[in-house]
């Protein structure tokens, strides 16, 4: 008899039907992120994202998915404002994330989530910072997701110590 166990395991986020019942600084997030989409750069897809950070020095850090003609060097709205956080705010931990998302071409309505790579990405951030960052999905107009932390959307996140020494 082979040797297996079957496990599970369960995901828990918070459902909020309107902006309005966040709590007031997470409503102020969203609607950050909702300017964001104005610098998206998306002729392509037609599909703006916007995000914004929020640090713990009180600052908003803001990311909008950047599209080029060789289609695979853009980059997300997420990781533009991670990476950017990185690379201006050392040391400044994340506290939370908004990403919204709207389009010219269809209505969008539901929440968008991240793509895997950019889930990777918050995921590392939240590693090195030693603490877990509020993701806030708003679906403008519509319902808002908000987890506490990115183990909820990529439990198998890549998580190797040993490359670091
Ligand atoms: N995009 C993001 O900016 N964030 C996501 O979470 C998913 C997708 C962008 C990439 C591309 O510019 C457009 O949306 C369509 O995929």
């Amino acid at each position: 008899m082979p040797i297996m166990e079957e496990k599970t395991f369960s995901i828990s986020f918070q459902e909020f039907a309107t902006i309005d019942e966040l709590p007031e600084p997470d409503q102020e997030l969203c609607r950050e992120a909702e300017k964001a989409l104005s610098s998206s750069y998306s002729p392509y897809s037609e599909f703006r994202v916007g995000a914004a950070i929020r640090l713990q020095s009180g600052q908003i850090i803001y990311g909008s998915n950047q599209e080029n003609v060789a289609f695979p060097s853009g980059l997300c709205a997420e990781r533009v404002a991670l990476f950017s956080t990185g690379a201006q705010h050392t040391g400044d931990p994340i506290l939370s994330i908004a990403i919204t998302a709207k389009s010219e071409k269809f209505e969008i309505i539901d929440p968008v989530s991240p793509c895997g790579a950019c889930l990777q990405v918050m995921g590392d951030f939240e590693q090195r910072q030693e603490n877990p960052i509020k993701v806030l999905l708003y679906c403008l107009g519509k319902r808002i997701l908000v987890s506490h932390g990115v183990a909820n959307f990529l439990p198998f996140q890549f998580i190797e110590q040993r490359l670091k020494d």
